[in-house]
C-alpha cells in the first residue's frame, strides 16, 4: 500500500487495522516491521497521501477498493486440520464490509487464499447487499521478504483476476490503472478469478519444490563427495532451468509456502485429486527431512549428545534482511536440540528476544493467529537465551550452528569465536555462508550442507536411529 501511495500521489491510500497498538507503530518513527527501503517509503508519504487508522468502519464505508490482505492460518481443529486455510478472518472482513458500505466498492482479495473463496466471499458481501454492488477481484502479491520494495517498485508481472463480466471486466481495468502509474502495460497480466488465485498457490508451490529438490540433492551430495553448490551451478546454468531459488539449506520457512502447499493438498484431496496432492505433500516433507537431518548431524558429530552443552544459533530469521521469524526453519532445529537437553544461545542481528521465546513456547501454526489466542508452553525456553553479538554467543560453546545466512556472519573473526569455544570446536552451517577450508585450517570441525563432509563427521553415521 505504501508502494502504491509512492507511486499514485492522486490516490488517498488509507491502512486499517482493528489492532490499535501496530497502527500507532505505523505512524510512528519505529515502524513495526522491518524491511529495507521501507522507512523511507513511508516517510515519503505518510501524512500526504498515505495513512494509518484503527477506524476501521469509517474508511472502508469511504473507499472505492478495498485491498483484504488479513491472515489465513492453517486450521489446527475441525475439518482440515494441519492443512485447510481458516478464513475465519477473511469472513468477518467481508461481514464487516458488507455492513458499513453505502456504495459501491471493488474488495480485493490480497491475501493467499484458496481457489473459489472469491465465490463464497461474493455470497457474504451480497447477503444482505442494500443494492450496492460488489465486484471481487483477485490480486496475489509476490514479494519476497527482504527485497520487498524492488519487488514492488519493479514486479516480474501484476496478476489480476475478475468476473468476466461488463462489471467484472470494468473493476479489473480499475484496479490495472492503479498499478498502470509505474507498472508497464505488458506486465500487468488480467485472467479469471479461479485462474489468479491458483496461479499464486502454484507459484509458491513450485519456488519451495525447487528447494525440496535442491535440498535432497544436498543429502545425496553429502553421502557421494559431490559439492551441492557446484551441482547447482551446473544445473542453473541451464537457461530452461535458471540459476535462482537453487541454494541448498537447513529448510524453507516463511509465512507461505508451507502453510500454501498444505493448502494446496487439502484442496487436492477434496477434489479427490490424492497422487497430486502426494506428490506436492512431498516437497513440505523433504523440508521436514531436511530439518531433522541438520539436527541428527550435530547430536551424532557431538559424541551422540548435547545434553548440558552450550550451542549457540547464529540467525533466527527465515532468511536475511527481515526480521521475520514465522515457520524458520530455526524453530524446529532448536526444538531437536533442545529435546537432546542442550543449552542454547541465539543471536540475531534483527529478532527480538521476546519474538524468539514466544516462537519456542508457541504451537505450531498458531503464529498465524493474534497474540491472545496463542497458548504458550514456557518450560520449552528454560534452556535458552538470547544475546546481542555472536561473540557472547559463541562464548564457551561447544558448537555453533549457522542457521540464516546474514551477510555479517561471513565476516566474523572467527578464530576469535574458535579460541573461545571448548575443544573440539564444531561449526554447522546451514546455510552455506562460512569459507569451510579456512574454518578448517584454524581448527573447527566443520559440516556445511550438502558440501564434503569433514573426516570427523563422515565416519559417523548420516542419521542415528532417533
Ligand atoms: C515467498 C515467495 O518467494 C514470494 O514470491 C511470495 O510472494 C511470498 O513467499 C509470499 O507468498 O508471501 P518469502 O517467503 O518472503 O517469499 O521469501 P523467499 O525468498 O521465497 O524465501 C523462502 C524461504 O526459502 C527462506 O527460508 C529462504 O531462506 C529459503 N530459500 C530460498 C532457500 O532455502 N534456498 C533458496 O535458494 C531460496
Amino acid at each position: 500500500m505504501a508502494m502504491i501511495a509512492l507511486k499514485c500521489p492522486d490516490i488517498e491510500v488509507v491502512v486499517v487495522d482493528i489492532a490499535v497498538a501496530r497502527i500507532n507503530a505505523w505512524n510512528s518513527d519505529r515502524l513495526p516491521i522491518f524491511e529495507p527501503g521501507l522507512d523511507e517509503v513511508v516517510k515519503a508519504c505518510r501524512g500526504r497521501n498515505l495513512f494509518f487508522s484503527a477506524d476501521v468502519e469509517k474508511h472502508v464505508a469511504a473507499a472505492d477498493i478495498v485491498f483484504v490482505s488479513v491472515n489465513t492460518p492453517t486450521k489446527t481443529r475441525g475439518l482440515g486440520a494441519g492443512k485447510a486455510a481458516d478464513l475465519t478472518y477473511w469472513e468477518s472482513a467481508a461481514r464487516m464490509i458488507a455492513d458499513v458500505s453505502k456504495s459501491d466498492k471493488i474488495v480485493v482479495e490480497k491475501s493467499t487464499v484458496p481457489v473459489k473463496t472469491a465465490e463464497a466471499i461474493e455470497k457474504i458481501l451480497t447477503h444482505n447487499n442494500k443494492g450496492i454492488n460488489f465486484q471481487i477481484l483477485s490480486n496475489p502479491e509476490f514479494l519476497a521478504e527482504g527485497t520487498a520494495i524492488e519487488d514492488l517498485a519493479k514486479p516480474d508481472r501484476v496478476l489480476i483476476g475478475g468476473r468476466e463480466t461488463p462489471e467484472g471486466r470494468k473493476a479489473v481495468e480499475a484496479l490495472k490503472a492503479v498499478y498502470a502509474h509505474w507498472v508497464p502495460e505488458e506486465n500487468i497480466i488480467t485472467m479469471n478469478l479461479w485462474s489468479a488465485e491458483i496461479s499464486k498457490l502454484a507459484a509458491n508451490a513450485i519456488l519451495a519444490q525447487r528447494i525440496s529438490s535442491i535440498n535432497a540433492m544436498s543429502a545425496l551430495c553429502e553421502a557421494t563427495g559431490a559439492d551441492v553448490a557446484e551441482v547447482a551451478y551446473a544445473v542453473g546454468k541451464d537457461s530452461r532451468i535458471g540459476p535462482k531459488f537453487l541454494n541448498a539449506s537447513v529448510g524453507f520457512g516463511g509465512s507461505c509456502f508451507q502453510k500454501d502447499i498444505l493448502n494446496l493438498v487439502y484442496i487436492c484431496e477434496c477434489n479427490g485429486l490424492t497422487e497430486v496432492a502426494n506428490y506436492w505433500k512431498q516437497v513440505v516433507q523433504i523440508n521436514d527431512y531436511q530439518k531433522s537431518r541438520f539436527v541428527k548431524r550435530v547430536v551424532s558429530s557431538m559424541f551422540n549428545t548435547v545434553s548440558g552443552k552450550k550451542i549457540a544459533v547464529l540467525g533466527f530469521a527465515f532468511k536475511k534482511d527481515t526480521g521475520d521469524t514465522r515457520e524458520t526453519a530455526a524453530i524446529d532445529v532448536c526444538h531437536g536440540l533442545l529435546g537432546d537437553n542442550a543449552k542454547i544461545s541465539v543471536y540475531d542481528p534483527q529478532v527480538t528476544a521476546d519474538q524468539i521465546m514466544r516462537d519456542l513456547a508457541m504451537n505450531k501454526f498458531d503464529w498465524d493467529h493474534p497474540q491472545h489466542l496463542q497458548p504458550m508452553s514456557p518450560t520449552a525456553t528454560k534452556q535458552v537465551d538470547v544475546v546481542w553479538d555472536a561473540y557472547e554467543a559463541t562464548k564457551g560453546a561447544h558448537g555453533v550452528c549457522i542457521l540464516t545466512e546474514w551477510d555479517e556472519f561471513k565476516k566474523l573473526d572467527y578464530k576469535r569465536i574458535y579460541d573461545g569455544m571448548q575443544k573440539p570446536a564444531f561449526i554447522f552451517d546451514g546455510r552455506n555462508v562460512i569459507n569451510v577450508d579456512e574454518l578448517r585450517k584454524i581448527g573447527f570441525v566443520v559440516y556445511s550442507v550438502g558440501k564434503p563432509l569433514d573426516p570427523w563427521v563422515k565416519d559417523l553415521p548420516a542419521a542415528p536411529p532417533s
